[in-house]
């Protein structure tokens, strides 16, 4: 399985890819989470990465395709990998191909997760993360059992900077014109199978969307 999760800033992504990657074993690859854990360290990935990030820009390509040539090589050859937030522009697609090619893999589905922008946008604005483990709350639908901590480790949850609303509506833009032409590119490519799933539901509903569009044959 190589799976390609795409779609708009808060509709899913990193939900959904935990949650199939916890259940099934693979791989969950989100190039946000790589970046931000980057950032963290003070690498200077993490430091050329910031500016962008904080403007809901996206990071240049060679920065993008370098880091996850580095993590496909950690894994090695034969793992069912979940991308999530990756490829977001057409050269990233096309290096992820070649990429793919040179150990004879190939992308298996592409799962184009959508939903409107006002459900997006609440989703972002009640998003809480925790710095430490990663796990991910929202205030209206999943939050912590105690305000502003994390249940699983005791960290503080923090308000992600690029989920403040005028950085929202900048990466709502950015998905339309860089990332969204991804959809066809895909679809005009007769060996990968691009399947939708409505992102709109609730969690529970939108994994068995997903799990069912994975085996569908196509
Ligand atoms: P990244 O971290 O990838 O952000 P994103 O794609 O904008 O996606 P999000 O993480 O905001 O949303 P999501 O779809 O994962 O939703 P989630 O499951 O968290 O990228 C951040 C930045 O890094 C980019 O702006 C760019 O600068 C850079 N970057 C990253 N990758 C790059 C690349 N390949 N190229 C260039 N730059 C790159 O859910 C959101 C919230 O909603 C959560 O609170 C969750 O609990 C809740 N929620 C989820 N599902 C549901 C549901 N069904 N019902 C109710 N609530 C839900």
């Amino acid at each position: 399985m190589i799976v390609i999760l795409l779609g708009p800033p808060g509709v899913g992504k990193g939900t959904q890819g935990k949650l199939l990657c916890e259940a099934e074993g693979y791989e969950h690859v989100s190039t946000g989470d790589l970046l931000r854990s980057a950032r963290r360290e003070g690498t200077p990935l993490g430091l050329e990465a910031k500016g962008f990030m904080d403007r809901g820009e996206l990071v240049p390509d060679e920065i993008i395709v370098g880091m996850v040539r580095e993590k496909l090589q950690e894994l090695g050859p034969e793992r069912d990998v979940v991308f999530d937030g990756f490829p977001r522009t057409v050269p990233q697609a096309e290096a992820l191909s070649r990429e793919l090619n040179r150990i004879g893999r190939k992308v298996t589905r592409v799962v184009v997760m959508n939903a409107e922008d006002p459900i997006l946008v609440r989703r972002l604005s009640g998003r809480r993360s925790c710095p430490e483990c990663g796990t991910v709350y929202n205030v209206y639908s999943s939050p912590p059992e105690v305000e502003g901590i994390c249940d699983k480790c005791g960290a503080e949850l923090v308000h992600r900077k690029d989920d403040d609303p005028a950085t929202v509506q900048n990466r709502l833009d950015v998905y339309r014109k860089q990332t969204a032409p991804l959809i066809s590119y895909y679809e005009r490519k007769p060996t990968v199978p691009v399947v939708e799933v409505d992102g709109a539901q609730d969690v529970d509903d939108v994994q068995t969307a997903l799990r069912a569009a994975l085996q569908e044959r196509k």
